[in-house]
């Protein structure tokens, strides 16, 4: 019944667009509309059934939809197809990818075509570009803070800039991922700027009030994202003469999903994007979605609903593009953005591992994986047709997002171990290698967050000063063995750019009146490239990072078992200082690889009856696919060194 209304709703609206001459070129899309029109409208419905504009957006809808597909460049609709095929061909162990700050590396997009053979030769077939729209100079949040959702920012170029770069990416076979800020404007947005003129419509966009009691009542229950520098959740605006929702910086206005017209202006940006020839979007903190009082105000229901309606339009009009979620919250909440209640990805089919990243760090500093082992024991697998981003660093600061439940399960007080661990990686504990700098402090609630360069963090700053070799070397050996692992756990490895050279904090910030109360533009560097040219001098530390990178990206790239066809396995070797798993490839012909990494920095025995156990092989001959070499087994041992790791196969099925 509800199929037939729906398509006679859909039918209707057809008729009333002005798409006469090109219904010919519309037919794929139709057909995709079609299938797909059922879920699109009962979602719409459920959000916006009650909005006395819902029938006007849901024509405006259809209309968005069907005019992004007939400005669609007839290449991506190819890709479209092609895509559409092969729906998992975005989980082959093929794909590696890199974010990066287009000035920091490149200095503008027309000198980013030129850089690109440095990514390949790493091995990198990904580019995420961090945003690079209008924003306003000093408010910016790092290009988080958008003016225009439409045009580049000068000073990176233009939109022809942007194809050229999205075409040398697709001759070369790599992809190009690019942010979609869904979540808020800048103030200086032009819907913000019609609301301050008077506008009711545009003031409808945002959550604006003229006194403090819903302010209030939603604080209740908010936490705060930047207690520092923008504490609370609200703004006054004296030209608005009413109080603003501001949940990131107070110049970030967030945008109210419960009105169906900003969701049709967002997907249409959304699909602007994917038409100017993003392979992957990446949707900005998709959390903060839906606001309710009474709640945290992330992780709603509808905030969910709100991603599937976008990927159920998208699929109809961009179907070959794919949707990451930057969702930083706990993991069974992370697991909810590829669809809740989902048998198969509907949401994003890609979501940040902020789990596995700040475990990764644990590891560093207590030098054991007990947290990292109880923490993922707990992360609940990925869906199938999904997969995480395995990352260590990205341009934010790490948040130590694990439960206190596995705290106490690792054996720790949480607060106690999170102040530890803030302490490690700020410089004071004692004797502590790390340079990092605090974020986010709350002092209401004891939170804290850490910022810093992977290198600087890892202790080769510290290491580099103190001119000693062996600190330099665990540094180095820190900074592969947390790669090795996002390279072989399952998932998009993300590495950060920068990383790969031991880029070193960057306090030039601190000069910088617009940025220096933020400190996680320690690690948003311009790339020097005379120290990346350094790369191919042997024993300079630039080689021995990037070779080493190099050279396990490779090797994953042959390894089958390193698609992320399953789930890892983690297996338990009676030594807390060893973090052990195993992937197993869908097809039999392929052999299973079992990962270990040795948070220590001293040697670690690996009992060798528990591979046994786990399957891992049957005889006691095992090669490691990183040195090719056969691991000496000492009786019932095998020994791996402080801060290594190895990437084993039973010797007969290699
Ligand atoms: C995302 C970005 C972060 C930004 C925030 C607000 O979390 O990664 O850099 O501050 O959104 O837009
Ligand atoms: C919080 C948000 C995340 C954002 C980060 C920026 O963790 O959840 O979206 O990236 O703050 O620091």
């Amino acid at each position: 019944m509800y199929e037939q209304f729906s398509h006679a709703v859909l039918n209707e609206i057809l008729d009333g667009l002005d798409l006469d001459g090109e219904l010919h070129e519309l037919r794929p899309f139709l057909t995709r509309l079609g299938a797909n029109f059922y879920g699109i409208h009962a979602l719409f419905d459920t959000l916006y059934g009650e909005h006395p504009g819902a029938e006007d957006c849901r024509v405006r809808l259809v209309d968005t939809m069907a005019r992004a597909y007939l400005a669609r460049a007839p290449e991506l609709r190819g890709l479209d197809l092609v895509r559409e095929r092969d729906p998992d061909w975005f989980l082959s162990q093929t794909w590696v990818a890199m974010a990066l700050y287009t000035d920091g590396f490149a200095g503008d997009l027309a000198g980013m075509p030129e850089r690109l053979p440095y990514l390949q030769d790493l091995g990198v077939d990904i580019v995420h570009l961090m945003p690079m729209l209008q924003c306003p100079p000093g408010a910016s949040d790092g290009g988080y803070a958008v003016s225009d959702f439409r045009a580049i920012d000068e000073r990176f170029g233009t939109l022809d800039d942007l194809h050229e770069v999205a075409a040398e990416l697709r001759k070369r076979d790599m992809l190009l991922v690019l942010d979609v800020v869904l979540n808020h404007t800048s103030r200086e947005h032009e819907w913000a700027r019609a609301a301050r003129e008077g506008s009711e419509r545009h003031r409808a966009f945002y959550f604006t009030y003229p006194n403090r009691e819903i302010p209030d009542a939603y604080e209740e229950t908010m936490p705060e994202v930047f207690p520092e520098v923008a504490p609370g959740n609200f703004t006054w605006d004296d030209e608005l003469d009413r109080w603003v929702m501001t949940v990131f910086h107070g110049y970030q206005w967030d945008l109210d999903y419960s009105n169906p017209e900003v969701f049709v202006e967002m997907l249409d940006i959304v699909l602007t994007w994917a038409n100017h020839g993003a392979d992957i979007l990446r949707l900005d903190a998709v959390a903060f979605l839906w606001k309710k009082i009474g709640t945290r105000c992330q992780n709603e229901r509808e905030a969910h609903l709100i991603l599937q309606l976008m990927k159920d339009c998208c699929q109809v009009s961009a179907p070959g593009v794919l949707f990451i979620a930057e969702a930083i919250v706990a993991p069974v909440e992370v697991i909810r953005y590829f669809g809740e209640d989902a048998v198969v990805a509907k949401e994003c089919e890609i979501a940040y591992n902020a789990t596995l990243m700040a475990l990764l760090w644990d590891g560093v500093a207590t030098r054991n994986a007990r947290l990292l082992r109880a923490g993922l024991t707990n992360l609940p697998d990925k869906l199938p047709g999904a997969t995480w981003l395995n990352y260590v660093r990205c341009h934010d600061d790490i948040g130590l997002g694990f439960s206190d439940a596995d705290a106490h399960a690792a054996g720790y007080d949480p607060t106690a171990h999170r102040s530890f661990l803030i302490n490690y990686f700020t410089g004071v504990f004692e004797g502590t290698p790390a340079r990092g700098e605090p974020f986010g402090r709350n002092d209401k609630t004891g939170d804290a967050r850490i910022s810093g360069s992977l290198a600087s963090l890892a202790g080769l700053e510290s290491a580099l000063e103190s001119e000693d070799p062996e600190r330099i070397d665990d540094a180095i050996r820190t900074i592969v063995l947390l790669h090795s692992i996002i390279l072989s756990f399952g998932g998009i490895p993300l590495l950060y750019y920068g990383d790969e050279i031991g880029t070193l904090n960057d306090v030039s910030y601190l000069q910088d009146i617009g940025k220096a109360n933020d400190s996680r533009w320690l690690h948003r560097p311009t790339i020097d490239w005379a120290k990346a040219e350094r790369r191919h001098e042997r024993d300079t530390i630039e080689a021995r990072i990037f070779q080493q990178l190099k050279h396990l990206i490779a090797i994953r790239k042959r390894t089958p078992a390193f698609a992320d066809d399953n789930d890892r396995t983690l297996v338990d070797v009676d030594n807390e200082h060893l973090f052990v798993y195993l992937r197993v490839p869908n097809q039999r012909a392929h052999a299973p690889v079992c990962v270990v990494a040795n948070f220590d920095t001293d040697p670690q025995p690996l009992d060798h009856g528990a591979l046994a156990r786990a399957g891992v092989h049957e005889r006691r001959e095992l090669t490691d696919l990183v040195t090719g070499e056969s691991l000496s087994v000492e009786g019932n041992h095998l020994w791996l060194p402080g801060r290594s790791f190895a990437w084993l196969v039973d010797r007969a099925r290699r």
